[in-house]
């Protein structure tokens, strides 16, 4: 009997960039390897997480800080709650995968509201679950938008050219701010799907060896 923990790695990118597909791949990768692997998502599942959909999809009317709060709250339910929280399931040694984690938040929130007080409003749960890294896939807006426009589920408040090139732009300034804290790895988006999903293996396979 081991005790030994569950890794946590992290996807990020604009909308659209491709990390529903990297996951599932990886999550395949992982378990072909005989670990256990746990696939969820932000904003998630959860009763905050819920609320936030609607607010995305424009049913729900906040404004952007509120919103900011939101995903804050989402994410520390996402790590504590008592029935599938993802800090039980990393203590019971299961690797888990999060589409999107804490530098969505920087990324996307820091656009309308002053990146230190996103950051301190989600430095708890940066103190609870620290993931091993975070893959982000870079891909041009142009391209994402074109292919979200081939038939997707939209979220009508960061859709669009320049709101995505913002956050683009924020995500390349925290990967610099952060570089001697996190593990951030980049991928080039615009390569076919088998070869990013080698180079992903190639950086994480060695916690699954
Ligand atoms: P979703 O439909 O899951 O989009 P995607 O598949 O592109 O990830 O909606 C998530 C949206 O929420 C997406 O536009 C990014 C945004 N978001 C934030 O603005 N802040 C956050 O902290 C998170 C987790 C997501």
């Amino acid at each position: 009997m081991t005790n030994t923990k569950g890794h946590f790695i992290v996807f990020e990118g604009i909308d659209g960039c491709g990390k529903t597909t990297q996951i599932s791949l990886l999550k395949k990768r992982i378990e072909q390897n005989g670990a256990r692997c746990f696939e969820t998502k932000e904003p998630s599942d959860g009763p905050v997480g819920s609320m936030i959909r609607q607010c995305l999809t424009g049913r729900i009317k906040v404004d952007e800080s509120t919103l900011a709060a939101l995903f804050a709250a989402d994410r520390l339910d996402h790590i504590n709650n008592t029935t599938d929280g993802l800090s039980i399931k990393i203590n019971d040694g299961i690797n888990v995968i999060s589409d999107r984690f804490i530098l969505s938040t920087y990324a996307y929130q820091s656009v309308r509201v002053p990146l230190d007080w996103v950051m301190n409003m989600n430095s708890l749960a940066a103190s609870l679950l620290k993931p091993d890294y975070h893959i982000f896939i870079d891909v041009e807006p142009d391209i994402t938008l074109e292919r979200m426009s081939k038939g997707r589920f939209h979220t009508e408040l960061f859709e669009n050219k320049k709101r995505l090139t913002e956050v683009r732009n924020r995500y390349f300034e925290l990967i610099d701010k952060l570089k001697d804290t996190e593990n951030i790895i980049i991928i080039d988006g615009n390569q076919g799907i088998d070869d990013i999903s080698e180079e992903i293996w190639s950086k994480v396979s060695h916690l699954f060896k």
